[in-house]
């Protein structure tokens, strides 16, 4: 992952979010791993929606809920989509396979990564999302 400068970010609107899957995109490289942890509805799909379409993505992407991972390859870098949303522990994930994703050359975005931070790399990037003040305002807080 290339140099990210942010900290803490408001995002009022989905349009800020949009920006911020953009930028993000753009700074990835083989093998990164993007963890974003936050409640139900914080937009964890979302901010993957628009890192996908920055990655040149052209496939729909839908919540992999029930299949655990999804994976994209019309894009810049492969993307391996994964919602941990059902697993218990980092164990079940490497249990799936996951370390091959994990270790390729491809990008992994994980929605629910606090549920399998023991198994991720520790220089993840690590995004916290957040409900904001207002409706349609979200806070993200990067941690590299
Ligand atoms: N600033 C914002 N950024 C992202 N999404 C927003 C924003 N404001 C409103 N939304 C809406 O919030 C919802 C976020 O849903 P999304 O499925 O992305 O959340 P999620 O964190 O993936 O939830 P889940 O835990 O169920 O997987 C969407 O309906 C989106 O349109
Ligand atoms: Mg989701």
């Amino acid at each position: 992952m290339k140099d990210f400068g942010h900290r803490k970010l408001i995002l009022n609107s989905e349009e800020d979010t949009r920006n911020l899957g953009h930028e993000i995109a753009e700074a990835l490289e083989p093998g990164d791993v993007v963890a974003l942890i936050g409640d139900l509805g914080t937009g964890k799909t979302a901010l993957t929606k628009y890192i996908a379409e920055g990655l040149g993505i052209t496939e729909e992407i839908n919540s992999p809920t029930f299949t655990i991972v999804k994976e994209y390859r019309s894009g810049r870098l492969p993307l391996y989509h994964f919602d941990v949303y059902r697993l218990g522990s980092g164990e079940e994930l490497l249990d799936i396979g996951a370390e091959e994703m994990l270790e390729g050359d491809g990008v992994c975005v994980i929605e629910w990564a606090d549920i399998v931070a023991d198994v991720l790399p520790d220089d993840a990037f690590a995004v916290c999302l957040e409900y904001g003040e207002n409706e349609g305002e979200r806070t993200a807080e990067i941690l590299e």
